[in-house]
């Protein structure tokens, strides 16, 4: 049997080495896999939980499709298209708020953390994100989920939920309860600027993210401002448990160089953070720079770019249709 994989990304804009090395790397390897069928999502209906410039989104779609094409995901291989355009997500996502409970809702962290101190004011669709989460996963009786750490907690409730409906309904494993499939090893990026915050599209601060269509001197000079501490380079791996910053850059190295952990903190160990730096500047620049590159180009050739996505609307469209009308028989419609 083949892994069934889903994942999805949101088309907000200033795509950053986090989504990288926290998913989209790991993309590119389940691609790889013939083991695997792969499914990925441009979440555009996500992306509306906060308001968007209509035309600002437009782009960002065709910049996240862009963005997966250049890192490495074959649209001949994986499905790749976007969420609004296959109708049976907002449909799975109403019936299945109907089964997730507002307890659980009430708990999850993103809400709390991107609605702040005035929730009041926050749109519904932002507290209902981990349900329409839920129902992409769901409607493609999806196994396995690649996702970074910060998306753990919404993958929870998407099997609390897979298996409330199973349950309430008497339909055994109908909803295939999905395995998170999250790396053990910087599975969170840090923001530049302060390692105690995750990297984020939505920061005011430009110089806390690497874009993934950075140049190669704004990667430079970003790295150059990264914030550290005044001691030297951590000499073992207990060290790094205090000192965030570190943590986060000598990871990034270590995961873009495919270097463990332990090898970087020795090589480094005991050096001045600059010399760390300049090396640290290469290995991001040899990784993002031919992303960025190849990024750019494709946002020049729309049609191929749309006609991925009208391909894969089609093939998901197949699929989650089948899906949505099994749902609505066991419900009762
Ligand atoms: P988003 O941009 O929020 O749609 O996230 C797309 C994917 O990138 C999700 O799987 C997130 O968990 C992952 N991701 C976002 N920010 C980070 C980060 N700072 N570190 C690691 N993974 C991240
Ligand atoms: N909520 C995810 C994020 O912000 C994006 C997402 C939407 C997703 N639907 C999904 C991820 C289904 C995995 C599976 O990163």
């Amino acid at each position: 049997m083949k892994k069934k994989i889903f994942s999805g990304v949101q088309p907000t804009g200033n795509l950053h080495l986090g989504n990288y090395l926290g998913a989209i790397k790991n993309f590119v390897k389940l691609n790889n896999d013939d083991q695997n069928n792969c499914v990925f999502c441009v979440v555009d209906l996500h992306a509306i939980t906060v308001s968007q410039d209509p035309k600002k989104l437009r782009n960002n779609i065709r910049e996240t499709v862009a963005t997966f094409i250049a890192s490495g995901i074959d649209p001949k291989k994986s499905i790749i298209f976007n969420q609004s355009q296959v109708s049976a997500h907002s449909e799975a996502a109403w019936i299945l708020s109907c089964i997730a409970r507002m307890g659980w809702l009430n708990r999850m962290t993103q809400f709390k953390e991107k609605a702040g101190k005035d929730k009041e004011k926050a749109s519904i669709g932002l507290y209902s994100y981990p349900v329409l989460m839920a129902a992409d996963i769901l409607l493609y009786d999806s196994t396995h989920v690649p996702v970074g750490d910060d998306q753990k907690q919404h993958l929870e409730l998407c099997r609390d939920i897979a298996q409330k409906f199973n349950n309430d309904f008497g339909v055994k494993d109908f909803f295939k309860v999905p395995e998170p499939l999250i790396q053990k090893e910087f599975s969170r990026i840090m923001s530049l600027k302060d390692g105690s915050k995750k990297m984020s599209k939505s920061d005011l601060s430009d110089l806390s993210r690497i874009n993934l269509t950075d140049e190669k001197d704004e990667i430079i000079n970003k790295i150059k401002k990264a914030k550290t501490d005044p001691m030297p380079m951590p000499s073992n791996i207990e060290e790094l448990e205090k000192r965030f910053e570190a943590k986060n850059l000598i990871g990034i190295y270590a995961s873009l160089s495919g270097q463990p952990l332990e090898k970087t903190v020795k090589e480094f160990a005991g050096k001045n953070f600059s010399e760390f730096k300049e090396n640290l500047s290469q290995v991001i620049v040899d990784k993002i720079i031919p992303i960025s590159v190849e990024i750019k180009k494709l946002l020049n050739e729309k049609d191929y770019l749309d006609n991925i996505l009208l391909d894969g609307c089609k093939k998901a469209n197949n699929i989650a249709s089948n899906k949505i009308k099994k749902i609505h028989e066991i419900v009762g419609f």
